[in-house]
């Protein structure tokens, strides 16, 4: 073996140390990798990946290494707080995703029993406990499992000892794992994109498993050493998908892509004889999709703000009531259950550790859960009892937007399918699915605009705070909306529902805080035009987002987007909003791919 790789942003992104700094890396704060070469050698800074390169001398080899990319949670980001952590005798290794929430405890006993602390890490923790019990013990992996039961908390680990240069130990619990295969070489990671660029057969360890890697293979264990048979998974997803491809930002190469990964998210679901959605993964029969009364769905941030829209797509076009929920909230609240109730989970990465916990709960509740996911094989998809994958391709950039998108469209195929099993009619079928073939085109209708969108985002980016505003269908576009612009650009940025500002928002309204508001051609249009001259009569600026061009006297600005059917025009309203905080971002010089605090795969609680 000649690599272990395991990498994390305190459970968030990920990147393969030691090679150039890798894309996807969002909101870490500091770096470091060790190598087994007579002993284990460390290199650690506060900083970028290309801050540990410059640090790493020339010579700097090893047979066997694990690195790590930090997002802090104990301790402030620093050389000494940045992963791997040793032991006082520097015998084992430690890189670790998650939170080990015993770890002011274990802290003390080890401390009273002579450990010596260099950090302030819940990691370092891991590295003394595992020190201490592999002298009794015959495996590594012994001594792992062994430290590992008296741990509280979640962790994806890999650890090296000093004494068995031959193998490497990861464990998983709560924070992802992926073995990747290569040629007489076995690589681990906390995500597939870290390890695309060496091989596309990978292994997703489970909750609850441990893996010893050595030059011949793996072997994978559960926590009672029980050894368990894994099959490798080829992934689709290669090393191309990780370049910009020529975009300043894999923000706008996102953005623009989504055409085609629209058209992909489509692909060979449409049935124009009957009018339906084919979605073959769903493992419902017309029969128990008729049985259910309900529909629930969870995700977080703008997979629940996609969600929002999903839930109003079901209801309009399958009549069945339907809501979505943060899931990070719904797991806390020990949620009712109900045997006629849908749930639906929907995750880009699928390994959001609010979400899977969500669809852990529901599933022992016994709940049916369907998943609406990008990332093949992902903890999530593979929790759920069926689903929809995205086919979107790897959303590289941090803030979500082909995904939202390709998560909108599947939910128009959900509909649809749900629908035309209730009583939409094959006219209105024929309608949808006709809208949804219109999407790809009239997304690249958009993104022709994206000139005029950029000077209208130079125009307002000044501003300290935004007001994004919509009704019933428009609202979970504005929450997006607003979203996208105070993740990427730092600009404050509030969504309201138009029919509550009067309710109180309304005070905010004047000439330091302009309005984005979403205003559809639709039974609405009347009461949005109305709010908008509320707006304008408070001295407040308004940019209207729909299909005409408003009024001078209730517009100081208007982005005009093709029309497509009224249930499906939300798709097409979200993208020019992802191109205005795009540009608003670039003009206020933010990290567009990497915004502060913030990282692609949150899986922490
Ligand atoms: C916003 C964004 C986040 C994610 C959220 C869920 O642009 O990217 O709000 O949508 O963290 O992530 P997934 O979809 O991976 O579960």
């Amino acid at each position: 073996m000649r690599n272990c790789r395991l990498c994390r942003a305190e459970g968030r992104g990920t990147d393969p140390v030691g090679g150039a700094p890798a894309p996807g890396v969002p909101g870490y704060d500091s770096a470091g990798l060790a190598v087994l070469n007579k002993g284990i050698k460390t290199r650690k800074v506060k900083g970028r990946v290309a801050d540990l390169a410059s640090a790493v001398p020339a010579r700097f080899k090893g047979g066997i290494g694990i690195g790590h990319t930090r997002w802090a949670t104990h301790g402030v980001p620093s050389d000494v707080n940045a992963h791997p952590h040793l032991d006082s005798s520097e015998r084992i290794a430690v890189v670790h995703n998650g939170i080990i929430e015993n770890a002011d405890e274990l802290r003390a006993k080890l401390t009273a029993d002579g450990a010596e602390f260099a950090s302030e890490t819940d990691t370092e923790v891991l590295a003394h406990l595992i020190a201490r019990t592999v002298k009794d013990t015959d495996t590594l992996a012994d001594a792992v499992r062994t430290a590992l039961k008296s741990v509280v908390g979640t962790y994806g680990i890999a650890v090296l000892d000093a004494e068995r240069p031959g193998e490497v130990v990861v464990a998983r619990n709560g924070s992802p794992i992926v073995l990747g295969i290569g040629e007489k070489e076995m690589f681990a990671a906390s995500d597939v994109a870290a390890l695309v660029r060496y091989t596309r057969q990978v292994v997703h360890l489970e909750d609850g498993e441990l893996a010893v890697l050595d030059s011949d293979g793996f072997h994978t264990f559960t926590m009672d050493a029980r050894e368990t048979a894994k099959e490798p998974l080829t992934v689709d997803w290669d090393a191309g998908h990780y370049d910009t491809g020529g975009y300043e930002h894999y923000l706008l190469k996102e953005i623009s892509e989504q055409p085609e990964t629209v058209a992909r998210t489509l692909r060979g679901r449409l049935d124009d004889r009957f009018h339906i959605a084919h979605l073959g993964g769903l493992n419902l029969t017309p029969h128990e999709t008729r049985a259910f009364r309900r529909v629930k769905i969870i995700g977080c941030g703008s997979a629940y703000y996609s969600g929002q829209i999903g839930a109003q797509l079901i209801e309009e076009l399958a009549r069945i009531p339907a809501d979505a929920e943060p899931a990070s909230e719904f797991r806390y609240r020990n949620p009712v259950v109900e045997h006629d109730t849908l749930y639906v989970a929907i995750s880009q990465s699928g390994e959001t550790y609010d979400t899977l916990a969500a669809v852990q709960e529901l599933k022992r509740k016994g709940g049916r859960v369907l998943g609406i996911v990008n990332t093949v094989g992902s903890a999530i998809a593979r929790e759920c009892d069926g689903g929809v994958y995205l086919h979107a391709g790897p959303e590289v950039s941090v803030a979500s937007t082909k995904a939202f998108t390709s998560t909108a469209v599947a939910f128009g195929l959900l509909a649809l399918h749900f629908g035309r099993v209730h009583d939409l009619s094959p006219a209105d079928g024929r309608r949808i699915c006709e809208g949804l073939r219109r999407l790809p085109g009239q997304i690249a209708e958009i993104l022709e605009k994206e000139q005029e969108i950029a000077e209208l985002a130079r125009k307002y980016a000044g501003h300290p705070s935004m007001m994004f505003v919509g009704r019933v269908r428009g609202y979970p576009v504005a929450r997006e909306g607003a979203q996208k612009l105070k993740e990427i650009s730092y600009v404050h940025a509030e969504a309201y529902p138009a029919s509550e500002l009067k309710h109180g928002p309304l005070a905010l309204i004047g000439p330091d805080m302009p309005t984005v508001a979403i205003v559809p051609d639709d039974e609405l249009l009347d009461k949005n035009l109305t709010t908008l001259g509320e707006i304008r009569a408070r001295g407040g600026q308004v940019l209207m987002v729909g299909h005409r061009v408003a009024e001078p006297k209730l517009v100081d600005d208007c982005i005009v987007v093709p029309k497509n059917e009224v249930e499906l025009d939300p798709i097409l309203l979200t993208i020019p909003l992802q191109i205005f905080a795009y540009h608003a971002a670039v003009a206020l010089g933010r990290d567009v791919d990497k915004p502060r605090n913030l990282a692609k795969s949150v899986t922490v609680e």
